[in-house]
């Protein structure tokens, strides 16, 4: 039986800005950037879950792949309502929405099944690591507004609650390794075109924008050594038999869950460096 949970929260969001944390402005941009990204991305993924359901044989994967789904769907509106907001107050940023759904339908309809999975499964692995360093660097990160910080931190707590879900799909259909590790390189290039097309959008829609290359430069504020072990964790993630289940986890990840199941309101969980050390 799948241990998923499906964590319905009503995100607000008051005329949030474009650099929501002033003291880091590259990682605000790339978390507009991921932002953007997850409403096309996991509805991109929905859509392959859903094809894929019909090649399941294993009623506990086929459970893994519909609480996935649920989980996906429920991202993808709460990223949805942050881009609206966004949008509100700069209007060109409808362009990177739209554009981001456009991309992920257009990759849908031009690649088959196998590929799907194969891209789901390689990138959802990597969210650990990422997202995991991210989670744990937190007070380095965010910051800011707590409404947008929270918004990001709930996100990459459920990719972690649900981090091997993607590849037991494909494993369980396809578990064809070779082809996977060979689909890395245009699965990393699909993501960049997109985040280039992000920057674009950003570069003409936000008057103050002046972060360029923010995918680039977003973790500056890290430590090298943090930097290091997350890139060689994101490389290792991708290797056939990898134990995703076993990874360590942020402690976040646990506290974050205990104050859910406690009843505490999470849409501003994340007050800030300065308050949660307080
Ligand atoms: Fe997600
Ligand atoms: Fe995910």
């Amino acid at each position: 039986m799948s241990n998923l949970t499906i964590k319905q929260i009503d995100w607000q969001f008051d005329n949030p800005e474009f650099y929501f944390n002033p003291a880091n402005r590259e990682f605000s941009a790339f978390m507009n950037s991921i932002g953007f990204m997850a409403v096309g991305l996991e509805r991109y993924f929905c859509k392959a879950m859903k094809d894929a359901e019909k090649l399941i044989t294993d009623p506990r994967v086929l459970e893994e792949c519909r609480m996935f789904n649920r989980q996906e769907m429920v991202h993808s509106k709460a990223h949805h309502k942050h881009c609206k907001a966004l949008i509100a107050r700069y209007p060109g940023l409808q362009e990177a929405l739209d554009r981001c759904i456009e991309m992920y339908d257009e990759h849908y309809e031009t690649h088959d099944l196998k590929h799907h999975l194969s891209y789901m499964g390689g990138l959802e692995s990597a969210f650990t690591p990422l997202f995991g360093t991210i989670i744990d660097q937190r007070d380095l990160l965010f910051g800011g507004d707590p409404q947008v910080s929270s918004l990001f931190l709930w996100h990459f707590c459920e990719e972690i609650e649900h981090r091997s879900s993607a590849i037991t799909v494909y494993n369980h259909v396809y578990g064809d390794h070779i082809y996977r590790m060979r689909n890395v390189k245009p699965m990393i290039a699909h993501g960049h075109e997109i985040t280039l097309m992000l920057q674009d959008v950003f570069r003409k829609a936000v008057p103050e924008f002046d972060t360029e290359e923010f995918f680039k430069t977003w973790a500056k504020p890290l430590p090298k050594w943090t930097l290091r072990k997350m890139g060689w964790k994101i490389a290792a993630s991708q290797l056939p038999f990898y134990p995703h289940d076993t990874q360590r986890l942020p402690a976040y990840f646990a506290e974050w869950n205990k104050r859910y199941d406690a009843g505490e309101d999470m849409r501003a969980a994340y007050a800030g460096p300065v308050l949660a050390a307080a």
